[in-house]
């Protein structure tokens, strides 16, 4: 089997690593001597995000992979995050560390069923959620965050009609906070959709001093329960600035590897399942190894491609958001 077959099947080059080698220098090294960077999302393992010269929410990585001067963008995070790097910077090689971590919620809108949707509201303005293809992207007019979702409905006329998609629990939320009637698209994120309810009000009840904080990626009755929702770097921020010593996470379960650092005398509780043999690991994001970090460094695979025409599509509705962004101080 030769090199990019291999890719095809496993989705990196499983090569044998010398069990000797400290994985932290030769990643440092390796770096250094091909001018790479690494962008790493908060749901990466905690190697990983100990070894990143940048970790943040899908808007910081976005900004990031707008501005690096570097030559190779290594991606640890999943597919459409990579994409949109390369989208960013099509001029850069940009390596993802398994190129099969794909993404629940943006596999929930194939491109073709969301063109014909749109077909249905020929008057209405397109607005997805970063979590999907750049295909999907290049059919919309602006691309959001779950950090900025809110401001950019908001900046838009209030008689401006609006399909919103792929997360429908994102978009109710959005609906919920402005006000505004958006048509949404049927897709969600596996990770989110599964805290239960009812533990959820077990937990708090035993941890009466707990704030529980949610991704908007959950569904309402998890929201409704919230003292605060936000983006993965807002939650990691709420939890600085408020000064409680407990706080209930309904989000992946990395992002708490940052809470612990950040608030070392605090304690971070993962929201509960409503399975007892589920977890609240995304098995995408999961896929990324230190391993095959390395050996994407090393051997420059895989590498993450767009198609120009593509490419020229998808970059507008994306650097519609950077600009609404910098503007608000997002
Ligand atoms: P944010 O990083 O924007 O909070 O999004 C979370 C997520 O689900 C990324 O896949
Ligand atoms: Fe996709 Fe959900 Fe995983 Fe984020 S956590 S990458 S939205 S499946």
């Amino acid at each position: 089997m030769n090199i990019l077959e291999e890719i095809n099947i496993k989705g990196f080059v499983d090569e044998p690593i010398d069990p000797t080698l400290d994985l932290f220098e030769e990643i440092e090294r390796l770096k250094k001597e091909k001018n790479a960077v690494i962008l790493a999302h908060y749901y990466q393992e905690p190697d990983i995000q100990d070894i990143a010269d940048y970790i943040g929410d899908s808007l910081g990585l976005s900004q990031q992979a707008a501005k690096t001067d570097a030559d190779i963008i290594v991606f640890a995070g999943v597919h459409f995050m990579a994409e949109t790097a390369k989208i960013l910077s099509p001029s850069k090689t940009v390596l993802l560390p398994d190129v099969k971590a794909g993404c629940s919620l943006s596999d929930s809108c194939p491109p073709h069923l969301f063109a014909k949707f749109k077909e249905k509201y020929p008057d209405h303005l397109v607005i997805t959620y970063v979590n999907c293809t750049a295909e999907l992207k290049a059919l919309s007019d602006i691309v959001c965050t779950s950090s900025n979702a809110v401001q950019i409905v908001e900046s838009l006329p209030k008689d401006q009609k609006i399909i919103f998609g792929p997360d429908k629990n994102l978009g109710a939320y959005v609906i919920k906070k402005t006000g505004r009637d958006m048509v949404l698209w049927n897709g969600a994120c596996m990770v989110h959709e599964i805290f239960s309810e009812q533990r959820i009000v077990k937990l708090k009840e035993r941890h009466p001093n707990a704030r529980f904080i949610a991704h908007p990626e959950c569904e309402d009755v998890v929201l409704k329960m919230a003292d605060y929702v936000g983006s993965t770097t807002g939650l990691l921020k709420y939890t600085v600035d408020n000064p409680a010593k407990e706080f209930i996470v309904a989000t992946e379960s990395g992002i708490i590897h940052q809470m612990e650092k950040a608030n070392p005398d605090k304690v971070f509780i993962p929201a509960p399942p409503n399975n007892a043999c589920a977890c609240n690991d995304c098995p995408h994001m999961k896929r990324n190894t230190l391993e095959k970090l390395y050996l994407c460094l090393k051997n420059e695979l895989p590498e993450v491609t767009v198609p120009m025409n593509v490419i020229e599509k998808a970059r507008k509705p994306i650097e519609r958001m950077l600009e609404i962004s910098e503007r608000l101080g997002l």
